[in-house]
Protein backbone atom coordinates (compact mmCIF):
# COMPACT_ATOMS: atom_id res chain seq x y z
CA UNK A 1 0.00 0.00 0.00
CA UNK A 2 0.90 3.77 -0.49
CA UNK A 3 2.17 5.23 2.53
CA UNK A 4 3.41 8.60 3.67
CA UNK A 5 6.70 9.84 4.58
CA UNK A 6 7.76 13.21 6.51
CA UNK A 7 10.48 14.49 6.54
CA UNK A 8 12.68 16.45 10.02
CA UNK A 9 11.76 19.56 7.76
CA UNK A 10 7.92 18.66 7.82
CA UNK A 11 7.66 18.01 4.20
CA UNK A 12 5.14 14.80 3.34
CA UNK A 13 6.53 12.79 0.52
CA UNK A 14 3.74 9.68 -0.97
CA UNK A 15 5.68 6.53 -1.65
CA UNK A 16 3.71 4.40 -3.88
CA UNK A 17 2.93 0.80 -3.69
CA UNK A 18 5.37 -0.02 -6.41
CA UNK A 19 8.05 2.16 -5.31
CA UNK A 20 10.67 2.43 -2.66
CA UNK A 21 10.58 5.17 -0.26
CA UNK A 22 14.54 5.74 -1.16
CA UNK A 23 13.23 6.50 -4.48
CA UNK A 24 10.49 8.64 -3.09
CA UNK A 25 12.73 10.28 -1.40
CA UNK A 26 15.07 10.35 -4.26
CA UNK A 27 12.08 11.89 -6.98
CA UNK A 28 11.31 14.40 -4.06
CA UNK A 29 15.28 15.77 -4.12
CA UNK A 30 16.37 14.18 -0.75
CA UNK A 31 19.25 13.06 -1.31
CA UNK A 32 20.20 9.16 0.56
CA UNK A 33 23.03 7.07 -0.22
CA UNK A 34 22.49 3.73 -1.05
CA UNK A 35 24.35 0.59 -3.09
CA UNK A 36 22.97 -2.76 -3.00
CA UNK A 37 19.13 -1.55 -3.05
CA UNK A 38 18.01 -5.10 -2.32
CA UNK A 39 18.02 -4.75 1.70
CA UNK A 40 21.49 -6.41 2.56
CA UNK A 41 23.98 -3.85 2.40
CA UNK A 42 22.87 -1.62 5.33
CA UNK A 43 24.08 1.64 3.43
CA UNK A 44 20.47 3.16 3.64
CA UNK A 45 20.04 2.70 7.10
CA UNK A 46 17.56 5.81 8.40
CA UNK A 47 16.90 6.45 11.66
CA UNK A 48 12.52 6.06 12.71
CA UNK A 49 11.45 9.35 14.48
CA UNK A 50 7.84 8.05 14.19
CA UNK A 51 5.77 4.81 12.61
CA UNK A 52 6.39 1.39 12.52
CA UNK A 53 8.50 0.29 9.47
CA UNK A 54 7.62 -3.03 7.93
CA UNK A 55 11.46 -4.71 7.48
CA UNK A 56 12.21 -6.73 4.45
CA UNK A 57 15.82 -5.97 4.77
CA UNK A 58 18.66 -8.84 5.33
CA UNK A 59 20.85 -5.92 7.76
CA UNK A 60 19.10 -5.63 10.82
CA UNK A 61 18.73 -8.17 13.78
CA UNK A 62 15.55 -9.14 15.52
CA UNK A 63 16.42 -6.81 18.57
CA UNK A 64 16.70 -4.12 16.13
CA UNK A 65 13.77 -4.68 13.83
CA UNK A 66 11.43 -5.09 17.28
CA UNK A 67 13.43 -1.96 18.54
CA UNK A 68 11.72 0.06 15.17
CA UNK A 69 13.69 3.43 15.19
CA UNK A 70 15.86 2.23 12.47
CA UNK A 71 15.35 1.33 8.89
CA UNK A 72 16.43 -0.13 5.43
CA UNK A 73 14.85 2.67 3.51
CA UNK A 74 16.01 0.85 -0.25
CA UNK A 75 13.40 -1.98 0.68
CA UNK A 76 11.20 -1.56 3.98
CA UNK A 77 7.72 -0.17 4.16
CA UNK A 78 5.29 1.13 6.44
CA UNK A 79 2.65 -1.21 8.87
CA UNK A 80 0.81 1.75 8.72
CA UNK A 81 -0.15 5.31 7.10
CA UNK A 82 2.74 7.46 8.16
CA UNK A 83 6.48 7.18 9.03
CA UNK A 84 8.38 10.50 10.25
CA UNK A 85 12.10 9.97 9.58
CA UNK A 86 15.74 11.26 9.95
CA UNK A 87 16.24 12.72 6.70
FE1 LIG B 1 21.85 -1.72 0.64
FE2 LIG B 1 19.59 -0.47 1.32
S1 LIG B 1 21.07 0.14 -0.16
S2 LIG B 1 20.53 -2.14 2.33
Amino acid sequence: HAFTVVTRDGRDITVGADESILDALSAAGVRSLSSCREGVCGTCETGVLEGEPDHRDRVLSEDERAAGDTMMICVSRCRGERLVLDV
